[in-house]
């Protein structure tokens, strides 16, 4: 039976969707039709350098951006240095990114054009298989069998930093050891960081470093001082955002069936909001969170209400987690009061950075761990592995500063804060940090959080009258009249909007059968003997809502998919770019695709140089020297596009909501999206 070659055929590892991928090619910028590329440097484009950047990357502060423009009758010896025989390596660092192994395959199948005795190296698990020397040769049949499919699979990925002199001494060894004329970093804000670093220190060896802009999070976007886009998203992006979406419009499409729950869509995107914002314009969800949108908040009725007072009430600047989970409701208590009790909501799983609470203890906890390491020289969670033992330390901290009565970063206060939160998200914002000092999002139980005090509030709005359902006009009349009662009479009595709406609310006053029946006999309905009438029963039982929800998380599943067809081009293309970038002799530049918003006609190949990105940032305790990272844009055409139709989507009117169906990720076909809303939007700002 086993042998049986239909049973063969549906077990195999290889499916048609598989085959299909690995024979796409996809279409080359037309610079890359000819044999020979030259970069042609555009100082037109300015940035704000920091001074430390310049300091720490003399070598490569001064790089340009460059494009990539074809040669046509290149010189002899332009011809044999462009072609001339190479060794390269190549990385995965950070989280997968649909994409990266059509960045391998075009930079393989451009080197191999220029030269096939060339030779790829793939470093396996991340920036680890530099520093250990561990790489595999990527052949053209490897290169196939990936083409096009999502995942780092082809050589595994990891978060190293290359962050010690140690670890620097023996990234270079290896380049040395295994002849490398360049490396290739793919990678987001941190790898490209440690690109810069390693293209500084190579720079006397003459081994070229190169990076590529990887991270679902889009929060790789490149602008010159001017706001020129010079990389106006990362790649994996496209694909992470559609799969999200896929999955959050599927839900949209479930609870506007069976009408009985709430979805918590946590999505990835650490920081920054990007993919939230994107999911909102792919899938209409009726709530979405921006991050970014609440740092800047501001709750003008406290304002003028201190005001009047005399006095300034600094709470009513920035968002507190209690007034998030109080929007929140409004939203769905508004859905209620329409007979929607059901719907879905996304927030982005960084969300909280934007809460002024929570951030000051994310920064006040950074800098205890930090500090506790170098003060110890020993690991923090290592000596405290439990959540009590790390309590019991930051009691102690603040216990000290009692005693001295000093001023210390964790007083009394914070203690008594932080102890007042539920232990889940105590022992996630006490989590270790990654290897760049990052905050790590994705394990905190962002959702859990917000929605634990969304519960209690609606439970007190519940209890105060003002979470209802909405009675249906004609269900209500259509009840009573088969109870034989009279809709008219008794509608004053029950409902607090009894005319012309077309969904009544039970007045706040009746909240239980108890004061159902004491209202009916107090306008004279019933007697005090008398049962309350069944047809009214049901009403009554149809308004008291019940909030259940669902909780769901997308990641790790959207990262793992097969990249859009956005994404295999902007990937093949990017890699085609790196390969032009080191036939030319650059370092320190990161490969780039400009006018990715407009059409693959007009796609242009570029450098970006990294050092002039970098700025200074808090990592672990210190100020480090980091690629700056583009959270949303609160001014930018997509966020207020997302802004405007907020109310529409929440569709708290009666009738139809307003989802839209992305449909999964098609690689052909004419409903394939060709590339992310967001971008389109942004595209008309400039
Ligand atoms: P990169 O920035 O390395 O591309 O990773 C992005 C990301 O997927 C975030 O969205 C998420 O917070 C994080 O990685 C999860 O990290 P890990 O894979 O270590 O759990």
């Amino acid at each position: 039976m086993l042998k049986h070659p239909e049973v063969q055929k549906v077990t195999d590892n290889i499916n048609q969707e598989v085959i299909e991928r690995r024979e796409y090619k996809p279409p080359v910028c037309k610079v890359f039709s000819s044999s020979y590329a030259i970069l042609e440097d555009k100082p037109h484009f300015k940035f704000d350098v920091d001074n430390e950047a310049g300091r720490c990357l003399p070598g490569i502060i001064d790089n340009k951006v460059q494009t990539i423009v074809e040669l046509q009758t290149p010189e002899e010896t332009f011809k044999e240095q462009f072609n001339k025989k190479r060794k390269i390596g190549i990385v995965f660092s950070g989280g997968p990114a649909p994409g990266g192994h059509n960045v391998i395959a075009g930079l393989y199948d451009a080197a191999q054009k220029a030269n096939p005795e060339t030779i790829i190296y793939g470093f396996l698990l991340g920036p680890d298989g530099i520093i250990e020397g561990e790489a595999i040769e990527i052949t053209g049949s490897l290169v196939d069998r990936f083409r096009n499919l999502g995942g780092f699979t082809m050589i595994k990925t990891g978060r190293a930093k290359i962050d010690t002199k140690e670890k620097m001494e023996l990234s270079k060894e290896t380049c040395k050891r295994f002849g490398l004329d360049a490396l290739v970093i793919v990678g987001g804000d941190d790898s490209n960081t440690n690109a810069a670093f390693l293209a500084q220190e190579m720079l006397a060896d003459g081994i070229q470093v190169i990076g590529v802009p990887k991270t679902i999070d889009g929060d790789i976007q490149v602008r010159d001082s001017n706001g020129r886009i010079l990389c106006a998203m990362s790649f994996g992006f496209h694909t992470a955002a559609r799969a999200f979406a896929m999955e959050i419009g599927n839900l949209c499409t479930d609870s506007s069936s069976d009408v009985k729950y709430w979805h918590i869509c946590k999505v990835m995107g650490r920081v920054a909001s990007h993919l939230a914002l994107e999911t909102a314009l792919q899938t209409h969800a009726n709530i979405t969170l921006i991050g970014e949108d609440l740092a800047d908040y501001v709750d003008k009725e406290r304002i003028e209400k201190a005001a009047a007072e005399g006095i300034i009430n600094y709470h009513a600047y920035g968002m507190t987690l209690r007034h998030l989970s109080r929007m929140i409701c409004d939203g769905i208590v508004r859905r209620a009061a329409v007979g929607k009790n059901y719907g879905v909501i996304v927030i982005p799983e960084g969300v909280l950075e934007f809460i002024n609470e929570i951030q000051i203890f994310i920064i006040k906890l950074n800098t205890i761990i930090s500090e506790y390491n170098q003060t110890h020289d020993t690991d923090f969670h290592t000596d405290f592995s439990l959540l009590e033992e790390k309590l019991e330390y930051l009691r102690r901290l603040a216990g000290r500063s009692q005693e001295d009565n000093s001023f210390t970063i964790w007083n009394m206060r914070d203690h008594e804060l932080f102890n007042d939160i539920p232990a889940f998200f105590q022992e996630g914002l006490l989590m270790e940090r990654d290897s760049h000092g990052n905050f790590q999002f994705s394990q905190v139980e962002t959702d859990k959080v917000i929605l634990g005090m969304v519960r209690d509030y609606l439970n007190s709005l519940k209890e105060n009258g003002t979470y209802k359902i909405g009675i249906e006009r004609s269900y209500y009349r259509k009840t009573l009249d088969k109870g034989g009662l009279d809709p008219d009479y008794l509608g004053p009595i029950l409902f607090q909007n009894y005319d012309d709406a077309q969904f009544f609310l039970m007045k706040p006053s009746i909240m239980s059968l108890k004061t159902l029946k004491q209202a009916l006999v107090k306008e004279g309905a019933i007697s005090e003997t008398e049962k309350v009438p069944e047809s009214i029963e049901k009403i009554y039982h149809k308004s008291v809502p019940k909030f259940k929800t669902q909780l769901h998380f997308y990641g790790y599943d959207g990262r793992g998919n097969d990249p859009t067809r956005f994404d295999c081009m902007y990937t093949y293309n990017l890699g085609l770019t790196v390969f032009s970038l080191i036939a030319n002799g650059a370092t320190g530049q990161m490969a780039a695709i400009r006018n990715l918003e407009k059409d693959f006609s007009q796609w242009q190949p570029i450098g970006i140089p990294i050092a002039p990105l970098m700025h200074l940032e808090e990592r672990k305790g210190k100020l480090t020297l980091v690629l700056e990272k583009s959270i949303v844009d609160i001014n930018s055409t997509a966020f207020k596009v997302v802004k405007a139709f907020r109310e529409k989507w929440l569709a708290a009117t009666p009738g139809e909501d307003n989802y839209r169906r992305p449909g999964p990720i098609r690689f052909t076909g004419r409903s394939e999206e060709d590339r992310p809303i967001t971008l389109g939007l942004n595209a008309l700002d400039s």
